[in-house]
């Protein structure tokens, strides 16, 4: 029986996650972590994890980038795997992250979708096609209550599209300052908030008389939770380093 502690527990996602895990018999949520005791749920919750005393096989995070010091410090400290799905981390909590997967394994993803991971792998293979020729945008949307922009997912796309273009190109967020037209190797990410959307992303290709589109909607926060979930499974019992979606269909 695979012990759970899950940071950001009572979030719109730490909920779906103890929804899924509820339907597991293999797994189950020994404790929460969360700073908000809006919701109480059938384990404990606390606000920091050193205050959890008993045994963990895994951290699964759904909470803010402020919680990422001392989670990663939690589990570096007793050696437990952790699987992080909080978005909007800084160069200074992505190098955190590396240091912490060099003592315990640590899974990263920024969308724990299968569709969506599948979504990166065709938007790389079509920039690697297509680029030079075909101008490339990106567009995501995310209900009114999201904090970060853009999604990490869509900064995931612009780096796994980047990476297979024949150019280095830059992202463009913002076309109101400047009256110019598109440079070749800019990458429009454009975001948009609204209403309860879970999170869609599109990838333009657009070429002289035709455009591509590939794009992948989210309809429930159940999709990143069974992910997530999924990710803890793999992670236990790997050796340190850093994990992520194409590890976890790979395997
Ligand atoms: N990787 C993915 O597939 C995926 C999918 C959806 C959301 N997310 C990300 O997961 C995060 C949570 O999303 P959400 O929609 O559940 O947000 P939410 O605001 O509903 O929930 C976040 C929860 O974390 C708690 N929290 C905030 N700071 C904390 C801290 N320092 N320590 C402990 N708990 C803290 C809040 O009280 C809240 O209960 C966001 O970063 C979001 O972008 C990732």
């Amino acid at each position: 029986m695979l012990k759970i502690l899950l940071s950001g527990c009572n979030g719109r996602m730490g909920q779906a996650v103890t929804r899924v895990v509820a339907e597991r018999d293999n797994m189950r949520i020994v404790a929460g972590v969360d700073v908000s005791s809006a919701v109480q749920p059938s384990f404990p919750v606390y606000s920091a994890c050193f205050e959890h005393t008993g045994d963990v096989d895994a951290v699964v995070d759904f909470s803010n980038p402020a919680a990422l010091p001392k989670l990663l410090m939690y589990c570096c400290e007793l050696k437990i795997p952790i699987v992080l799905s909080t978005t909007g981390y800084d160069d200074t909590a992505k190098a955190m992250i590396v240091n912490a997967s060099k003592a315990v394994p640590v899974f990263q993803s920024a969308n724990m979708s299968l569709g969506a991971s599948l979504l990166m792998d065709l938007a790389a293979r079509a920039a690697a096609v297509l680029g030079g020729q075909f101008d490339v945008e990106i567009v995501e949307r995310h209900h009114n209550d999201k904090l970060d922009a853009p999604s990490g997912t869509a900064i995931t796309l612009y780096n796994r599209i980047a990476d297979a273009l024949p150019y280095q190109p830059h992202p463009q967020y913002d076309r109101t300052q400047k009256r110019a037209k598109r440079a070749y190797n800019e990458i429009g990410i454009h975001a948009v908030r609204g209403g309860t959307i879970v999170g869609d992303h599109d990838v333009i290709f657009a070429g002289h008389d035709e455009v591509l589109t590939i794009s992948h909607n989210a309809h429930s926060r159940e999709v990143f939770a069974v992910g997530a979930v999924k990710a803890a499974e793999f992670i236990v019992g790997k050796r340190p380093g850093l994990y992520g979606m194409r590890e976890l269909i790979g395997s």
